[in-house]
């Protein structure tokens, strides 16, 4: 099955990877039109990127850059939202990662799951004193185990 948003099929959802997190849209978190705010889901989605900048750098890290974005469909209350974060780039004290964000929406006819919105976002390792911090040598493959 092709992993495209168009595809709401609940086979989308990529069960051979671990979410880096999970949580419910509120009610709280809902623009004029009743959708979810589009800031609520970047913040997660920023969330979601340093909990794996972290892991790797071992160290406090900064945003520095949201290189791009795209939403693709509208996130409703009452949707578990998952986000996948994988390490795409490795500097000497930036990590790029690449975040993925999926709605699973509980409906009268069968749970549907939606490829809502993707971002790339880089890190800085920072020192206690927001400078960057060289990164530490890790095994090549460090970053398929987040
Ligand atoms: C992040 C910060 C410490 C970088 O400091 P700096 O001394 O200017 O660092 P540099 O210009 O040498 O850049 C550091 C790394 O970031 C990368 N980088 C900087 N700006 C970038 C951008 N716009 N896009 C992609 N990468 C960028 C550089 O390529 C470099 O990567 P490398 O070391 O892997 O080669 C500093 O810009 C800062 O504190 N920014 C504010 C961060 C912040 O408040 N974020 C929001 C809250 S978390």
């Amino acid at each position: 099955m092709p992993d495209t948003p168009d595809n709401d099929n609940c086979d989308l959802f990529p069960r051979n990877r671990q979410p880096t997190l999970r949580v419910v849209a509120m009610p709280a978190d809902t623009n004029p039109a009743g959708h979810i705010f589009g800031g609520w889901i970047m913040s997660r989605m920023d969330n979601a990127g340093a909990v794996v900048a972290v892991e790797y750098a071992n160290s406090r890290v900064v945003t520095v850059a949201v290189t791009s974005i795209e939403f693709h469909r509208p996130v409703f209350v009452g949707d578990l939202v998952s986000c996948f974060a994988k390490i795409e780039k490795v500097g000497k004290t930036s990590i790029t990662v690449k975040i993925e964000v999926y709605a699973q929406r509980i409906q009268a006819e069968g749970t549907r799951c939606i490829k809502v919105t993707e971002a790339v976002i880089v890190y800085v390792a920072v020192n206690e004193d927001g400078t960057a911090r060289q990164l530490p040598k890790r095994d090549p493959n460090f970053s398929s185990y987040l």
